[in-house]
């Protein structure tokens, strides 16, 4: 038949012709819909792989396919994606956090413990001490016991509550807030550094903001001849307690 439909083949342009013109019947269209796809781009050879000795390989070398695997491998471990959310340790390496934290809080538990076995020991001069025989002692303040046990010894010929002569014994604590006055020998007087409070050789203060006079503690004579002062006890002169017997030793 001279009218059937033929499938044209597209021809090329001849030169200076013009872009071609194809027609496409629509049998042809759908039969070769498949056919009209665009070839993919042929792949890039593959780069050459250096290996251990040195030499290089590309995938198509004998060496290439050792190659191939290890390399990927490698530079993996290298360089970590930053999209990568696998976990940053390994299990081995989160058994020895773990190890670690455990071994870290035992030993602070036990030095906790070691402290509790043996604690804070204040090591306050003992409250009893003899202070050797009267008759060592001259008129007046003895300073030899301040440092060590925090009192003055003062030999008196007459006392102004026993009105008697002998010793007592007084606490180098002020009685304002609590510092420790000097003994001025050339006035005869204790006075306070901190704020100027002033105490007479009996004790009883007369200048400055001390509210009462000093305090005096227990003393008596041992059973061995020697004085003995007890800092357990104090008296104070405010309250008539300087008039206690053991508040002054008759000597
Ligand atoms: S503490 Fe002694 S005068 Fe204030």
């Amino acid at each position: 038949m001279a009218d059937e439909q033929k499938p044209v083949v597209p021809s090329a342009p001849a030169a200076g012709a013009g872009p071609a013109v194809t027609t496409v019947t629509p049998a042809a269209a759908a039969a070769g819909a498949h056919a009209a796809k665009p070839a993919p781009a042929p792949r890039p050879s593959a780069a050459p792989i250096p290996d251990l000795a040195g030499k290089t390989t590309n995938a198509a070398s004998p060496g290439g396919a050792a190659a191939r695997t290890a390399a990927p491998a490698a530079a993996k471990a290298a360089t970590r994606d930053p999209d990568d959310t696998s976990p940053l340790l390994t299990r081995r390496a989160w058994m020895g956090l773990a190890w670690g934290a455990f071994s870290a809080a035992s030993a602070a538990a036990l030095a906790a413990t070691g402290r509790f076995m043996f604690p804070n020991v204040l090591n306050e001069p003992p409250q009893q001490f003899k202070a050797g025989f009267p008759n060592e002692y001259g008129v007046g303040v003895d300073e030899r016991w301040k440092e060590k046990y925090g009192v003055w010894l003062v030999r008196t010929p007459e006392d102004i509550e026993q009105h008697a002569s002998g010793f007592y014994s007084l606490s180098v604590t002020c009685t304002h807030l609590g510092c420790t006055p000097n003994y001025l020998s050339a006035e005869n007087k204790f006075k306070c550094p901190c704020h100027g409070s002033g105490f007479r050789i009996t004790g009883v203060n007369f200048e400055g903001p001390a509210p009462r006079p000093l305090e005096r503690t227990r003393i008596v004579l041992a059973e061995d001849g020697q004085i003995l002062v007890d800092k357990s006890r104090h008296f104070q002169r405010e309250l008539g307690q300087w008039s206690d017997p053991e508040a002054f030793l008759k000597a």
